[in-house]
Formats: structure tokens, C-alpha cells, sequence
């Protein structure tokens, strides 16, 4: 049996004027006309061997985050609401807690499926596959990573070189480099010997603990202290503010990937991708002749390899190309396909902070 646990604690600054801190990305429909980035990733787990999810999130989106939980069929998912964002070793770190304490001394150390809100998988059953390779391996105590074919030498991405090979499709994980710079990510992009991390792991809760134990005995020390002084809501768990609020900032990648000893990856090749900025949906997206994506009510005159989402009004287009334009009530984004990135710089000056 695997325990699902969906980190949906981002805020998807890259995709505003969509997303906004109320309803971050993984809470919007952006790939599928029903179904936000949250439930796609719950129907995923469909015909798995698996527990109910569990959800960790921040405390500010609860009412939204059960409600899609609820709309996706589980009525009372465990949610465990941070106070603040620490980012995702902590997040997994509160989640291996709850487990190992529910396990309680079972022999079994519990399967966590960690997987991230926001990523879209077009090919399921691949995906199932991958986590069928996946289960021995961490039954046997490894930290198992999931690993892409790298397309180009993306730098928000952590990179993984295959070491031996364990079956058919995984490996020992030989190096683990988290988001290396452009040099570093072309070198690793013309040996073919790296893979992508996809951000989405396999391990028993305890191993997890275990680890974190090992690099970042702080992180967990003040997850332990903030989890034992939680409260109980309904389905919810709130950490405890103030300790919480102590602990540092660290990812899973920097944290434990970059150092453990005892990681593997499977490679899957199920179309999977980080939907993390205008210019990667309008990769996945469906595309006229001319290259163009668009949503709403459009007209558009010699345009091409645009993106527009209308959502209240209707957008005209005369002669462009290459742009992202994203029309809210409030906001309208007009910007450059290839400076989509920098589109947080503009959230961090709304905030002020920029
Ligand atoms: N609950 C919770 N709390 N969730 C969080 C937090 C947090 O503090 N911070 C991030 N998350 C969630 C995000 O919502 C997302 O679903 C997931 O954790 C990953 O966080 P990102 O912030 O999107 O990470 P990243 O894209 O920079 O890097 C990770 O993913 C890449 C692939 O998409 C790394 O694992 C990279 O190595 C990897 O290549
Ligand atoms: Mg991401």
C-alpha cells in the first residue's frame, strides 16, 4: 500500500495574472477544462494500490484545498496546513511524521509517493508503470527520484547522472545536482547521461526521517516539536505558528537528494512537465497552424505563436508573435514568450518587495 502525499504549498508567481496568492496555480484549471492541477494530480492515482492522499498545504488556501479534495471524491483527506511556506523538506518532513506516528510500530516502514501539484503527466499509464518500478526499491530503503530526458538545459530543474543500473528502467543515482547553472546544465545535457528530476519521489517515511536526520537534524528537530503541538480541526492539521515559524528553508533536493547515499531513479517517459511559467503551457498546449494557443474570447489577424487566454473580454490581435497575453478582471500580462520567467519580478513589485 502507498500513501500518496501532494505538496500543493507553491504560489505559482511565474503564472499571473491567473495565479494569484488566494488561488495559486495548482488550484486553477490550466491544462484540462474540468479539473484544476490539484484534482489531475489526484485522478492520477487512480487504479493504484493506494491509501486516501494526504494534502499539505499552506493554511491561507484550506477551504479551497478541501473543497477540490472533496469535488475529487475524497470527502475527508487529511490536510496538513503550514502556518508558512519553509519549502519542501520541511512540507515532507511534517507528512513522514504523521505517517511513521499512524504506522506506530508497525515492522512496515510506510511508502510515501511524494508528488507536486503542478505537473502535468499526459501518459498515466506510464506514469503507474514508473511507480510499480519504484515500490522494490523503496521497500528495500532507497530514496527513489523520478527521472526525465532531459529536452534542453533548463536550469530550474535538478539534474541526476545514472550510475549502475538496477533494472531495466533504474538506476543508482550517482550525482544529484540541483538546479545547476547554464554551463553546468549544457555540459550535463551533451554527455546523455543525465536525467531531469521530475520532483516527485518514493521512499518509506522513516528512511525520509531518517535522512533528514542525518543533513538537516535542525529542519526536523523543529518539525517533530511543531507537529507535536498541532491541533486537530476536522480533517486538518495546523502546525504549530511559532515553532513552525523557526524552522529554515530548505528543498528536498538541497536538503537530502544532494547528500544521501542512497537514492535511485526510475526513468519515465510518461510526457511528463512542470507547468511553471506561460511559456511551458503554451509548449503542452494544443496549437493552431500558425503556432498559436488560445482560450476565451479571441480574434486574432496574422498572429503567430502566441498565447492568449481572454477571461472576461474579448482580446484582438494584429500582426504579433511570440507573446504571452493574459487577460483577468483586474490584470492584463502582455509579455515576451522568452521573458515569461521574469513575470515574478512584476508580483514581487506589486507586493512591494521588488
Ligand atoms: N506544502 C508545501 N510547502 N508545498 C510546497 C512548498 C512548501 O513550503 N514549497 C513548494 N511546494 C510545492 C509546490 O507547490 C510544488 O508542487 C512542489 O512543492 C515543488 O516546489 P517548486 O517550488 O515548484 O520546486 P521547483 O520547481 O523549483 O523544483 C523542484 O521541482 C523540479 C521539477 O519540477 C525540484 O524538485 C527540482 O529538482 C525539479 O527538477
Ligand atoms: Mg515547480
Amino acid at each position: 500500500m502507498i500513501h500518496p502525499v501532494i505538496m500543493a504549498g507553491g504560489t505559482g508567481s511565474r503564472l499571473w495574472p491567473l495565479s494569484r496568492q488566494l488561488n495559486p496555480k495548482q488550484f486553477l484549471k490550466l491544462t484540462d477544462d474540468r479539473l484544476s492541477m490539484l484534482q489531475l494530480t489526484v485522478a492520477r492515482l487512480e487504479g493504484i494500490d493506494a491509501t486516501d492522499p494526504l494534502l499539505i498545504c499552506n493554511e491561507e488556501h484550506r477551504f479551497l484545498a478541501a473543497e477540490q479534495m472533496r469535488q475529487s471524491g475524497y470527502n475527508d483527506a487529511r490536510i496538513i496546513l503550514e502556518p508558512c511556506g519553509r519549502n519542501t523538506a520541511p512540507a515532507i518532513a511534517l507528512a513522514a511524521l504523521q505517517l511513521a506516528r499512524a504506522a506506530d510500530d508497525s515492522a512496515e516502514d510506510p511508502l510515501m509517493l511524494v508528488l507536486a501539484a503542478d505537473h502535468l503527466i499526459k501518459n498515466v499509464a506510464a506514469f503507474q508503470q514508473g511507480i510499480a518500478s519504484a515500490v522494490p526499491l523503496a521497500r528495500e530503503g532507497k530514496l527513489v527520484t523520478f527521472g526525465i530526458v532531459p529536452g534542453h538545459a533548463e536550469t530550474g530543474y535538478g539534474y541526476i547522472q545514472r550510475g549502475k543500473q538496477l533494472a531495466g528502467d533504474s538506476f543508482v543515482v550517482s550525482r544529484f545536482v540541483e538546479k545547476p547553472d547554464l554551463e553546468t546544465a549544457e555540459k550535463y545535457l551533451a554527455s546523455g547521461d543525465f536525467l531531469w528530476n521530475s520532483g516527485m519521489f518514493l521512499f518509506g517515511a522513516r528512511r525520509y526521517l531518517a535522512e533528514l536526520e542525518k543533513h538537516r537534524p535542525d529542519i526536523l528537530a523543529i518539525c517533530q516539536a511543531a507537529l507535536e503541538e498541532a491541533s486537530e480541526d476536522l480533517h486538518f492539521t495546523r502546525v504549530n505558528e511559532s515553532i513552525f515559524a523557526e524552522c529554515p528553508e530548505d528543498s528536498i533536493d538541497y536538503a537530502v537528494m544532494e547528500k544521501t547515499d542512497s537514492a535511485a531513479v526510475v526513468s519515465l517517459d510518461a510526457g511528463w512537465s512542470d507547468i511553471g511559467s506561460w511559456s511551458a503551457l503554451w509548449d503542452v498546449s494544443e496549437k493552431d497552424p500558425s503556432g498559436n494557443s488560445f482560450a476565451g474570447d479571441v480574434m486574432a489577424h496574422e498572429t503567430a505563436s502566441t498565447l492568449v487566454r481572454a477571461d472576461s473580454r474579448l482580446v484582438a490581435t494584429v500582426g504579433v508573435k511570440d507573446l504571452v497575453i493574459i487577460e483577468t478582471k483586474d490584470a492584463l500580462l502582455v509579455a515576451h514568450k522568452d521573458r515569461v520567467q521574469d513575470v515574478k519580478k512584476v508580483v514581487e513589485r506589486i507586493k512591494g518587495d521588488g
